[in-house]
């Protein structure tokens, strides 16, 4: 298939272009650099520099060739920043995307995967299925899901046939891309910057939620596996209309449990300061992911904490400053 990546210098973005081009697809990658990185683009993607504000870029870019999908990643991820800056947040993630939505649809390019996020859902001590309660606790989720039922009224009005995949914390790093965020709010690679003398202390947000040792508990996904459910949605919307997906490991981590895990991977003592709760932060986000793996065969290559993040390390260690 023909296909367009926004967001595709981006970590999950970057990773998942790569596995497009190895599953034989054409993929062209759409992003403005905000916050992605040149050098993860692959190789073998076409790069077209832009940002999904402009509408007449992305009609001369639809209007470039005959795409048959749209994998959506670009956006502004950062739950913090979406609670302090919420115009911010419904500009560039909803407004935005409703520019690609629309220039989708006029070159009736009608398959669209949407990279959601578990942060659409209530906390809940369960894992999350796919029904679980709708209740998202930042504006970074409710814009997300706006995004998702935008798309359920472009499926009924022009037929667009749509995938949703929700996740949490992706994490992890392959040989080539790894994490590169700024600013970098993600716990891994924050704990990375004490590891590597780059900071002094780690901050933990929040020690008196409702669970076992005080601190938030999410689900860790390794940016293999979440390509790989990107490029397994794609491929099956040739089939299905609609596809709404968790992916998660079924398995969640406190905040401490994790810092425990990087002190054990990097051998370095991690020294952590604990600060009151940031706004915005649930207690508890778990994605089940049985209905992905049972419709679509997903099999997560990763599901140990401490190999995601020996992973992730590896690659920080060859690359301190990131991509620069
Ligand atoms: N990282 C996570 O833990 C996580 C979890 C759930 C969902 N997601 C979703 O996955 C997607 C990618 O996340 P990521 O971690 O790779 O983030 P990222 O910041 O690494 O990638 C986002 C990319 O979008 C680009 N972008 C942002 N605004 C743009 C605009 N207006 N025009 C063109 N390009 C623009 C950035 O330059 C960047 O390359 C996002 O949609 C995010 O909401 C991420």
């Amino acid at each position: 298939m023909k296909l367009l990546v926004t967001g595709g210098a981006g970590y999950s973005g970057s990773e998942t272009a790569q596995q497009l081009i190895e599953a034989g697809h054409s993929v062209t990658v759409f992003d403005n650099l905000s916050r992605g990185h040149r050098a993860a683009i692959p190789a073998k993607a076409n790069f077209v520099y832009g940002d999904i504000s402009d509408r007449v870029a992305l009609a001369e870019i639809f209007a470039s060739q005959k795409f048959d999908a749209v994998l959506h990643f670009a956006a502004l991820i950062e739950a913090g920043e979406s609670m302090k800056d919420p115009a911010l947040y419904f500009r560039n993630n909803v407004a935005y995307t409703n520019n690609v939505i629309e220039a989708a649809v006029r070159a009736k390019c009608l398959k669209f995967v949407l990279s959601s996020t578990a942060a659409i859902f209530a906390a809940s001590d369960e894992p999350l299925r796919e029904d679980s309660m709708i209740e998202p606790a930042n504006v970074y989720g409710e814009n997300k899901l706006i995004i998702e039922t935008m798309l359920r009224w472009n499926q009924k009005i022009h037929g667009m046939r749509y995938a949703c995949l929700r996740y949490f914390n992706a994490c992890g790093a392959t040989k080539d891309r790894g994490e590169d965020h700024q600013p970098e709010s993600h716990l891994i690679p924050r704990l990375f910057y004490v590891a590597l003398g780059q900071s002094d202390a780690a901050t933990i947000y929040g020690t008196d939620y409702p669970t076992p040792d005080g601190t938030c508990i999410r689900d860790y996904i390794h940016i293999a596996d979440l390509a790989s459910a990107h490029v397994l949605a794609v491929e099956a919307l040739n089939q299905k209309e609609t596809l709404i997906y968790n992916l998660g490991s079924g398995v969640g981590y406190s905040v401490k449990e994790v810092l425990e895990a990087t002190r054990a991977v990097t051998a370095h003592p991690i020294p952590a300061k604990e600060f009151p709760r940031r706004p915005g932060d649930a207690p508890r986000l778990v994605a089940s992911s049985e209905k992905i793996r049972k419709e679509l065969g997903w099999t997560p290559r990763y599901n140990d904490l401490k190999e995601i993040i020996a992973s992730a390390w590896e690659w920080k260690k060859k690359n301190p400053q990131g991509y620069a």
